[in-house]
């Protein structure tokens, strides 16, 4: 999650050269560079591609940018005549660099060393397309699936095809894995949950699997809690990622029986580091590290993390001992 992100140094030096933050993700050797990047620097055993989730947006036609310190901004769409103007046939076209990107990294990422590909889930997509920028508490959004339920769904209809294509695209150019991220989910009550969240994952995971019937798929909802088993149980996805405030013994005992678990340290103990860092990351790998289980963090790497934590963080996984 953002592993390239601004904590390091020589990805700020990259993007400060690319431009802007799209030129980035759509100059496949740049985006090359600073997905291997986190790499050369720690013994990861995967390589997450660099892109966004909201290219898709910029596929579909939206005009998107992202703006220094305040993150994404998007014309956001008013209604069903807005989504009848997004420009699926082409998707695939336009996202071609994303695939240049990851058939370059298929090739250069060491051997042992997953490559995993990734999109937003339809719900956090639309969220973002509806909200024009990063919101707290997707209330347009919410309002429109709430009252105009049929319409809405037009706008996941797209992006769900989108979406498929999208990530089909990468698993075809060499990605191993697919993590989708819904990290919008857990705003949903669980009606609206199963229609906006758990569907149409559902549907994307079917297109994909129907595509590359050997790929595995990560779904990570943030803030599903409770609804994380049957988002796992219906959606067909093979692991789970959990979120940093999912309780670890219930993780164990009622997801890893049937599906590995992906997570969960909170970023902010990463910027901590020290003994409370020590602490969590030993207690989520005695807890998790019974069964089948992906370290990773409960959500993105934060811009302020020192790197030295994060050796300290691999160091702490690379000597722990079941
Ligand atoms: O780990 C990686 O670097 C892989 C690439 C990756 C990025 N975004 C690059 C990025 C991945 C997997 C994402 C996913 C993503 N993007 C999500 C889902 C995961 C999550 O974080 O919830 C979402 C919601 C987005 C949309 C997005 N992109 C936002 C809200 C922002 C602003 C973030 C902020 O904190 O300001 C981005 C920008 C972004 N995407 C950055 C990176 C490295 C930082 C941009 C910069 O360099 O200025």
């Amino acid at each position: 999650m953002r592993q390239a992100g601004r904590y390091l140094p020589e990805y700020r030096r990259v993007r400060r050269q690319a431009g802007s933050f799209l030129d980035l993700c759509y100059t496949p050797e740049l985006a090359v560079e600073v997905s291997l990047q986190p790499l050369r620097r720690f013994a990861m055993d995967g390589a997450i591609l660099f892109s966004d989730i909201l290219v898709v947006a910029d596929a579909l036609g939206m005009k998107v940018t992202f703006r220094e310190r305040h993150g994404p901004v998007l014309e956001a769409l008013q209604d069903g005549r807005d989504v009848g103007r997004l420009k699926l046939a082409g998707v695939h076209e336009r996202l071609a660099p994303v695939y240049d990107a990851v058939g370059l990294l298929a090739e250069r990422v060491p051997d042992g060393v997953a490559l995993i590909g990734f999109a937003g889930a339809p719900w956090t997509l639309a969220s973002y397309m509806v909200e024009g920028a990063s919101s707290t508490d997707l209330t347009r959004t919410k309002l429109w699936a709430y009252t105009d339920p049929d319409g809405f769904q037009e706008l996941v209809d797209v992006l769900v095809e989108a979406t498929a294509a999208f990530v089909i695209g990468q698993v075809q150019h060499g990605a191993e894995v697919v993590q989708l991220f819904d990290s919008w989910g857990g705003v949903l009550p669980e009606v609206h949950f199963q229609r906006w969240c758990v569907e149409p994952t559902r549907a994307l995971v079917r297109r994909l699997k129907q595509a590359c019937p050997g790929v595995a798929v990560i779904g990570f909802v943030r803030g599903a809690g409770l609804m994380s088993e049957g988002f796992a149980d219906c959606t067909g996805v093979d692991a789970i990622g959990l979120d940093s405030v999912v309780p670890l013994s219930w993780a164990a005992g009622r997801l890893q029986p049937r599906h590995p678990v992906q997570g969960n340290l909170d970023p902010v103990l990463l910027v901590a580091g020290g003994d409370a860092l020590r602490a969590e990351a030993t207690r989520i790998l005695d807890v998790l590290g019974q069964g089948p289980f992906i370290f990773n963090l409960g959500h993105g790497v934060l811009p302020t993390t020192p790197l030295e934590h994060v050796v300290l963080l691999v160091e702490i996984i690379r000597g722990w001992h079941r």
